[in-house]
């Protein structure tokens, strides 16, 4: 049986360095969901739309190309606000479940990661984890991030990001951040990397 580990969270959770260690641990291809709506959003502002034009961004999302997915800039702090805008976009969602979808139903199985994956994309996951921190220590994690890839931000204005992020993810009608009724909750605001896939992994492996 293929083994679809779904992962959802808010932005800086550490559910994406968990997502890649578990792949690579149990050998499963992975796929990072928020990149391919920071990709629409990417593809978008180069065309020159509005990120408020929501059949550009429908028509972005249809015609997504999987060679984006490697651009560096999609890992800049303004694409993930952008992403953010346009992810409360219906036909964008529904747009990119296809493409998750056969991303998880291949034959070994997948790591995915994002905010609806356990409840919307793969509802029929093995493994549902569902990783979550305080809002103070995602936004120092993802400072120390950005400011190690060289942007010049501060500590304050990704709080600011964090939670207006937040806010918007979990308030949207469509497909909104919340944990799947029979995902399993970890808190890594205590956790380092190492002591988050510990976890997770006995999580895992009790379910195999
Ligand atoms: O995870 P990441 O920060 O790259 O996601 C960027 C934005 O894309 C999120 O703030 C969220 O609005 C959106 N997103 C989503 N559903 C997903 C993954 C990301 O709505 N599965």
């Amino acid at each position: 049986m293929p083994l679809v580990i779904a992962i959802d969270g808010p932005a800086a959770s550490g559910k994406g360095t968990l997502a890649r260690r578990l792949a690579q641990h149990y050998g499963l291809p992975h796929l990072d969901t928020g990149l391919l709506y920071r990709s629409v959003a990417l593809t978008m502002l180069d065309a020159g739309f509005s990120l408020d034009d929501t059949d550009a961004a429908a028509r972005a999302a249809e015609t997504l190309i999987a060679d984006r997915l490697a651009d560096p800039r999609l890992r800049e702090r303004a694409m993930g606000e952008a992403a953010s805008r346009i992810s409360s976009v219906p036909a964008v969602r529904a747009a990119l479940l296809a493409w998750q979808r056969s991303f998880a139903g291949n034959a070994v199985g997948a790591v995915l990661d994002g905010r609806d994956i356990g409840t919307v994309i793969c509802p029929d996951a093995r493994v549902k984890l569902f990783v979550t921190a305080s809002a103070e220590e995602r936004a120092r994690r993802r400072h120390l991030e950005l400011t190690a890839r060289g942007e010049d931000t501060t500590l304050a204005m990704i709080l600011a990001d964090v939670r207006a992020r937040d806010e918007r993810d979990a308030n949207r009608s469509a497909a909104p951040l919340k944990a799947a009724e029979d995902a399993v909750i970890l808190d890594t605001t205590e956790l380092d990397a190492e002591a988050a896939f510990a976890a997770a992994k006995h999580v895992v492996d009790g379910a195999r």
